[in-house]
């Protein structure tokens, strides 16, 4: 379901409230990203920006000034052009801007120079993402300028520039019932396109083919893009954080990582799951998945309103710390271990962070240098990993190329927590029993892909060969 009118004119109201009279905020909307030469990368709205509007053309720019009399939404975009229209699309034009987006006012963009210098003058502060977009920030100060030389005239050059960050991003922090409700249905979708993936894994298939099963199931539920680039890491390839190269064979006995999350209507999902390539996990595998599921469930457990952020880490840093020296992973007593932080040798990342409509969305996590107290309405990850190189000489070889990380989306309520994407099995009964019907057979894509990637190999060493004389 997306989003009303009302609710991108209730963040409106409310910015401006925040705002107060006498101030200005100027929001760019992002740029166009050249993916190669006349190709460009899929368009996608600056979150700020959509956040305040909902509108999803590049070239844009809103401006919020409280008090206004002829409106205190306005848009510059880019004009109606059926000649470039043919070529890229429709465009709303500045009558789009006010019919469909509610917009007060709405000029060219190629007007903005002679316009927003008039609009920002006699008003005292100027709200703006200030150090995210150089370009941007020049014009701002090239439009304050054009004031400041008129100041002999009479003209009032705003005294303060503020970041707009601190007013906004603490309103994108508390999500709305609405957005709570779009935020549901984006982990649902990657939820069940986690199993879809589970339930076609084959070894002998590649780890995009798995990527390719998740993205199937994302644009046949309505998800078009995904929220950020999937992870499939097979084998000890789920022992690099950010792998994304996704293009090694899946071996039985090897468990596969995959971290993946579909964008819906602007916000994000966020998930990871860990299973066997052959649907059964070895005796190493299962101990080291079932103490991350521990550190993982206790985490969520202490998530509810009056916590405060770290708690969820530290909770998972003394399941886990706890775990390794049981394992004989880690040696000593567990709060020296803790202490001396040996454990980062295994879980060297943080157990989450906010989600929204931006993966890693904004926040602050501290307040007055004390960690945030979790409050109804904030979205966060729980994603605790161990990881164990498989060139980690010092431990035993049973535990080597192990990695595995389990995430799920968790809301805050007013009564504790709801996790967002629970529909994915987690427990290793649950995951080895999804798993079993599909085992036998072997699936035809993975060989086909198997094939190429053969003839790709060929090719390449007869070009050695050939260099090479
Ligand atoms: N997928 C990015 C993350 O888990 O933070
Ligand atoms: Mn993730
Ligand atoms: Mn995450």
């Amino acid at each position: 379901m997306a989003l009303r009118r009302a609710e991108f004119a209730r963040r409106r109201k409310e910015l401006m409230d925040l705002m107060g009279d006498n101030s200005i905020a100027i929001v760019s909307s992002s740029e166009v990203k050249i993916r190669n030469r006349d190709v460009d990368f899929p368009y996608r709205q600056d979150s700020d920006f959509y956040y305040l509007t909902g509108f999803c053309e590049p070239e844009s720019v809103a401006v919020f000034a409280p008090g206004r009399e002829h409106g205190e939404f306005i848009i510059f975009c880019r004009e109606r052009d059926p000649a470039k229209e043919t070529w890229d699309g429709y465009r709303s034009g500045p009558e789009g801007a006010c019919k469909d987006f509610n917009a007060n006012d709405a000029f060219p963009i190629t007007d903005i120079d002679d316009i927003l210098p008039g609009l920002i003058e006699g008003r005292q502060r100027v709200y703006s993402a200030m150090g995210s977009n150089a370009g941007f920030d020049r014009r701002l100060m090239e439009w304050v300028n054009v004031i400041r030389a008129q100041s002999r005239n009479g003209a009032q050059p705003p005294e303060e520039f503020v970041a707009l960050d601190h007013l906004l991003h603490e309103m994108r922090l508390f999500k709305s019932a609405a957005e709570i409700k779009v935020m549901a249905e984006a982990a649902e979708i990657s939820a069940a396109a986690h199993i879809r993936a589970m339930q076609h894994c084959q070894a002998g298939q590649f780890e995009y083919q798995l990527e390719a099963e998740i993205n199937h199931h994302f644009a046949m539920n309505g998800a078009r893009e995904s929220a950020y680039s999937a992870i499939v890491g097979s084998g000890k390839n789920a022992c690099t954080l950010h792998y994304i190269e996704n293009n090694c064979e899946l071996k039985d006995g090897d468990l596969v990582l995959i971290d993946a999350g579909c964008e819906y209507q602007y916000y994000a999902s966020d998930i990871t799951r860990t299973f066997p390539v052959s649907g059964k996990f070895t005796a190493p595998q299962k101990a080291i998945y079932e103490l991350v599921l521990k550190s993982q469930l206790a985490a969520i457990a202490s998530i509810k309103p009056g916590s405060t952020w770290n708690r969820s880490h530290e909770v998972t840093v003394e399941v886990i710390t706890a775990g390794l020296v049981k394992l004989g992973l880690l040696t000593g007593e567990v709060e020296d271990r803790i202490k001396d932080e040996s454990y980062k040798k295994f879980y060297m990342h943080r157990a989450g962070h906010w989600l929204g409509m931006d993966v890693h969305d904004v926040g602050d996590y501290k307040v007055e240098g004390e960690w945030r107290v979790l409050e109804a309405g904030m979205v966060m990850t729980v994603e605790p990993g161990i990881y164990i190189p498989q060139d980690c000489m010092d431990v035993a070889k049973q535990w080597r190329g192990i990695g595995v990380r389990i995430e799920d989306d968790v809301c805050v309520t007013k009564t504790g927590h709801k996790v967002l994407s629970a529909d994915v099995p987690k427990s290793v009964k649950d995951i080895e029993r999804l798993m079993r019907p599909n085992r036998k057979v072997k699936a035809k894509s993975a060989s086909k892909a198997k094939a190429r990637s053969k003839t790709k190999v060929k090719a390449s060493a007869k070009a050695k060969t050939k260099a090479a004389s």
